[in-house]
């Protein structure tokens, strides 16, 4: 039986593994004056100041209400839970503070919901919270939404071209102007608190969430962040700051998301300290200069250490030294990977300085349960307690939610006209027409005139859902018609109202066949859409053969072609530039695809309408092969350099560029060892044990919670290893990697999983075995029967098909284990030479 694994467990395997030291902490600058953390904070680290200052009757009045909460409404105003999972009911009983919808989640499961529907639902959980006929206190909850680029879970609204679009416009003003729309539309569904901007700066554009990013250079995520902030709380000089129009924002994902291994999301960046303020840290600086009032913490660890349980990162540098005075938000029960905890129960993650868990699982009561134990026994301090309630109401009140009252009641709530109004979907055609680069534009082909026959092609020419990418109306942005986008323009609408306008024709035909050959072809081409975790890719190249094959039919027919290439990062798309007249890169531009045909065709008159302003803030590869960067580093690895672009004006010839992948293919002829005595490279032996903590097996015998691990002799010394299960509870052993091995080519040729086991104590409950290929990815099969039937003390080989594997998920080309093993009962067995080998008879088989 294959199975699909679904195990958070063993995500945190990944992080763990990355246990290299911390490096050199000394800095060249750093905080000026004396400062209270002086002896442990390293100096390079700024001391910052909010323009939102304390306020000593807000002090006050927190003091008082903290006088009279209970233990219970205390951890409730630090469980944030899901919309899908609690109800207005648990809300009141539970004295739930906050409420979240994710990805894809909608008032009553309904992806069409109106904007009254989701105005009723915020209502509904306000009631429930303020509700004190319990004798409590009553304390309005803060609803927060994934308003990424837009509000962006709501039918109608405006969405924005991605963050990394936003970077090439390479203009921070007009990030406040999005922030302002974007908070506009968040309140009029009634709800108070967005999170973003996300402050990612990508190392390794492999990463699923590049496109949550504005750039590789710190220095633009540092000039975006604050003006973000502004627009979406109001600035200094707004009437209602956080009030009003506006909302709560929230700088993600604390700290360095962007700088991990291999660009792994969820991973380990492996990095010093100087790295993290240099480089990952800058947004937030602005943000908090800004006044942003939350700030998420990361899945990701820095140097192995989860950052939902790093105490000097979240408490000492971020708290005391950066001066951060509002609450930090747990990341989608990112709590459970920290060493030692569980999805309903993670004390070290608040005593570390998480203030609020976001518990979107039906565990959330057990959290809650668990952690009211853990506050009355001491395990959490009172004192620990208190500071972070006092964070959560400090910026409840400072947003006056305690004066907002029903929040259909608030203004601007229920005010559909604010969904995709006009003025929103102007600036955000703005910002489509600013983030434009011009790869190529071979003879001056651009800007086109409006009087031609234009064919338009390729399948990202009329569909809106994926010229939006990830996170859009669903989670991972699929699933979706143009209909879901009510108001929108593609980009083929966009160019048909320009060239008909003028008494050209226009020909839409996804496969490039056409009734009357054209003046000039557009294709529209690119990536699907994806988020988190899905989003990940095993090297740079686009593959993209379908479309290739099209440009290279157009161009043979003697066809100009102008290719629109729709993509979250930077891809090697050398074939593509070479089979292209103009090439340029139009990101995920969302609702307002008309801001393409703004620049691509001239004026009535002839004239230039808008011209090509937009810059690369992520260099363009100049082959497949993953580059790790750093500004002004890798320059010669980069087709197009970071700040590229072409105008009207440069007169600019792209020779032909190289079509070397630079990716070596393996024939997958040879076998390739994982287990030989020792962990091959790249992989090592790791455990999570029965409590959920992860270690790296470096000593011969290793006794842990539930699962102990030993070396011990089959052929010559220690070439195998005895692991033992006692049945306390679910742990896993295996081989995991901090980089990705592409087992593809095994895969075509009829390979196979294969290990040499001993059985000295058969299972006593299921056994898995799994390939692991990042969160949510990967697949198990049951080797229970195997393990049962073999005869004890007796060698013997399994061989498990890899078709099998990849059937039920794991995803051959992207491995970050190849082999673990995973019960909850006892069991004790030893293993031997685990290997990938081709050409092999498989004993299990799946079908
Ligand atoms: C993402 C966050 C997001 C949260 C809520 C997480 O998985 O990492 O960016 O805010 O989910 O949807
Ligand atoms: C949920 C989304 C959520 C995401 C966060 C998904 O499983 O369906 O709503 O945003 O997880 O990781």
């Amino acid at each position: 039986m294959k199975k699909r694994i679904l195990l958070g467990v063993i995500s945190g395997l990944i992080a763990g593994g990355g246990l290299a030291g911390c490096g050199e902490q000394k800095m060249a600058e750093g905080a000026k004056t004396e400062d209270t953390n002086a002896a442990s904070v390293n100096a390079a680290w700024p001391q910052l100041s909010s323009p939102i200052t304390k306020d000593p009757a807000i002090e006050a009045r927190i003091d008082e209400l903290l006088a009279r909460m209970t233990v219970e409404e205390k951890v409730g105003q630090m469980v944030q839970v899901e919309i899908r999972t609690a109800t207005p009911e648990d809300v009141k009983q539970y004295h739930i503070g906050s409420i979240l919808n994710g990805g894809g989640s909608f008032p009553n499961d309904n992806k069409h919901a109106t904007v009254a529907d989701w105005v009723a639902l915020a209502d509904e959980y306000y009631k429930a919270s303020v509700d004190t006929s319990d004798g409590g206190v009553g304390i309005p909850m803060i609803w927060g939404t994934d308003a990424v680029h837009g509000h962006n879970n709501v039918i109608g609204a405006t969405l924005f071209p991605h963050n990394i679009a936003l970077g090439a416009t390479q203009n921070p003003e007009l990030m406040r102007q999005i922030g302002a729309a974007t908070a506009a539309e968040v309140r009029a569904t009634g709800i108070d608190w967005i999170f973003a901007p996300t402050l990612a700066v990508v190392r390794d554009d492999r990463w699923g969430r590049t496109y949550e990013s504005y750039a590789e250079d710190p220095q633009v995520v540092y000039n975006y962040a604050g003006k973000l902030v502004e627009g979406l709380q109001g600035s200094a000089d707004t009437e209602e700051r956080l009030q009003g129009k506006h909302v709560i924002g929230t700088a993600k994902h604390w700290l360095a998301d962007g700088g991990t291994e291999n660009g792994i999301d969820r991973g380990d960046a492996v990095m010093s300290e100087e790295e993290l303020v240099k480089i990952h840290a800058q947004g937030y600086f602005s943000a908090i200069e800004a006044g942003v009032q939350s700030v998420m913490a990361s899945f990701s660890s820095w140097n192995g250490e989860k950052m939902h349980g790093h105490k000097y990162l979240m408490t000492d540098v971020l708290k005391d030294r950066l001066g951060f005075d509002g609450f930090v938000v747990g990341d989608w029960a990112g709590h459970q990977f920290v060493n030692g905890c569980s999805t309903d129960s993670c004390p070290q993650a608040i005593n570390a300085g998480l203030d609020m868990f976001m518990a979107p699982d039906p565990s959330w009561k057990a959290l809650f349960a668990n952690t009211v134990a853990q506050a009355k026994s001491g395990e959490i301090s009172a004192e620990r307690l208190d500071d972070a309630v006092r964070r959560i109401l400090r910026v409840k009140m400072r947003s006056g939610l305690f004066e907002a009252g029903l929040p259909s009641e608030r203004a601007n709530a229920g005010d559909e006209s604010l969904i995709g109004a006009p003025a929103h979907r102007a600036i955000a055609r703005q910002a489509v027409r600013e983030s434009l680069v011009l790869l190529k534009n071979n003879d001056g082909l651009l800007p086109l005139a409006r009087d031609q026959r234009v064919l338009v092609a390729g399948d990202g020419a009329d569909n809106i859902g994926k010229q939006s990418g990830g996170w859009s109306i669903t989670w991972q942005g699929t699933g979706n018609q143009n209909s879901d986008f009510p108001g929108a323009t593609s980009v083929f609408g966009g160019i048909a109202e320009v060239v008909e306008s003028a008494g050209g024709t226009v020909e839409l035909s996804v496969d490039g066949n056409f009734e009357q050959k054209p003046d000039v072809a557009i294709v529209v081409f690119g990536e699907d859409p994806y988020a988190e975790m899905q989003g990940d890719i095993a090297n740079l190249d686009y593959n993209g053969d379908a479309d290739l094959a099209l440009l290279q039919r157009l161009k043979a027919q003697g066809i100009p072609v102008v290719s629109l290439f729709i993509t979250g990062r930077p891809l090697w798309t050398n074939p593509e530039i070479n089979a292209s007249d103009a090439f340029a890169v139009i990101w995920q531009p969302g609702t307002e695809g008309g801001g393409v045909a703004d620049v691509l065709f001239r004026k009535v008159s002839g004239e230039v309408n808008h011209d090509f302003t937009g810059k690369l803030t992520f260099s363009w590869p100049n082959d497949a092969q993953p580059i790790v960067r750093n500004p002004g580093e890798n320059e010669a690895l980069a087709q197009f350099s970071y700040g590229y672009g072409l105008g009207y004006e440069d007169n600019v010839q792209v020779a032909v560029l190289s079509e070397e992948s630079g990716l070596i293919e393996s024939d997958g002829n040879e076998a390739l060892a994982v287990f030989n005595g020792r962990a091959m490279d790249p992989w090592s032996l790791q455990v999570t044990d029965a409590g959920n903590n992860q270690s790296v097996i470096s000593s011969s015998v290793t006794r842990l919670q539930g699962i102990s691990v030993q070396s011990v002799d089959r052929k010559v010394q220690e070439d195998s290893r005895r692991l033992r299960w006692t049945g306390e509870g679910n742990a896993i052993a295996g081989f995991f990697a901090n980089s990705r091995t592409d087992l593809s080519a095994y895969l075509g040729n009829q390979g196979a999983l294969m290990f040499d086991v001993k059985v000295d104590s058969a299972p006593s409950d299921a056994v898995s075995l799994g390939m692991y290929c990042g969160q949510d990815c990967g697949a198990e099969q049951s080797i229970t029967d195997v393990l049962q039937s073999a005869a004890p003390g007796e060698w013997k080989t399994v061989t498990v098909d890899l078709q099998c594997l990849a059937a039920g998920g794991a995803k051959m080309d992207m491995v970050l284990s190849p082999f673990y093993v995973r019960t909850a009962g006892s069991l004790d067995v030893t293993v031997h030479d685990i290997r990938i080998a081709s050409k092999a008879d498989a004993d299990i088989n799946c079908g």
